[in-house]
């Protein structure tokens, strides 16, 4: 059995202050999980949500991270700061910085085989564009930034890593894909990792839905077989909505 994972991506938002005071609202409202919680935050923030969520359930992520150990490569970050910071997880490939930042499959895996090399948890991020869907390209399109996001890592590192399928046009639209076409296109990505590193690997792999899950849509998106969690945006910038998202199986 896949542990379900929901985690939070609060992408731009919240000043350090801001993110204490949303994780110390929420600690006692997702003490109880069934799932893995975690809160994927601005990097300025990461220090002050360690230190609220300390003693808490709550797991701290990074949004994102370079590849090279250290060099000249202004803005970035490596995986040993995340780690030192005390981050455990990290999102890589969100379709915005795929989308604004120039991110491709290459460079995606990249970061992914620096991130797994330092110990970090992986959250990577595939989904499709609303034309790839309409022209019926969806399956190769996710079978084929898996498979190159991965290239590289074993078996046993694959089985750690979390994917997190987030069709491009259900992102901060208010449009979420169905529950059926969500569990499929995951069914998709998890024969993907079978077809390379095998069924076993592939049964252990956590793969998330994102793109509008909220409270309203989450128990049906939950009871998909396929579906092991989620990766929430808006509604996780609350501590009252993500609660309830964590809280799904109340
Ligand atoms: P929304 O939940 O705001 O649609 O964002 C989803 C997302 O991109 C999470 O990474």
């Amino acid at each position: 059995m896949r542990k379900p994972i929901i985690a939070g991506n609060w992408k731009m938002n919240k000043t350090p202050a801001e993110a204490a005071a949303l994780v110390n609202e929420l600690k006692p409202l997702v003490a109880d999980a069934g799932c893995d919680v975690v809160v994927c935050v601005p990097a300025v923030d990461i220090a002050a949500v360690k230190e609220a969520a300390a003693g808490s359930n709550i797991k701290v992520g990074a949004q994102n991270v370079h590849w090279a150990k250290s060099g000249a490569y202004t803005g970035e970050l490596s995986a040993d700061m995340l780690v030192a910071a005390g981050v455990e997880y990290v999102v890589i490939g969100h379709s915005e910085r795929r989308q604004y930042f120039g991110e491709t499959d290459q460079t995606v895996n990249q970061r992914v085989l620096a991130a797994v090399a330092a110990g970090l948890k992986v959250i990577l991020c595939v989904g499709e564009m609303k034309d790839v869907r309409e022209a019926g390209a969806t399956d190769g399109l996710v079978d084929y930034q898996t498979i190159m996001a991965l290239n590289g890592l074993s078996a046993e590192q694959v089985a750690d890593v979390i994917v997190a399928y987030e069709p491009v046009w259900a992102i901060g639209t208010g449009l979420t894909a169905t529950d059926e076409q969500a569990n499929e296109t995951i069914g998709v990505i998890r024969k993907a990792i079978a077809r390379k590193y095998g069924q076993e690997c592939a049964d252990k792999v956590r793969i998330q839905y994102g793109g509008s899950m909220n409270p309203k849509n989450v128990k049906g998106l939950m009871a998909q077989p396929e579906i092991d969690g989620g990766l929430i945006g808006g509604a996780s910038l609350k501590a009252a909505d993500f609660s309830l998202v964590v809280n799904y199986d109340k």
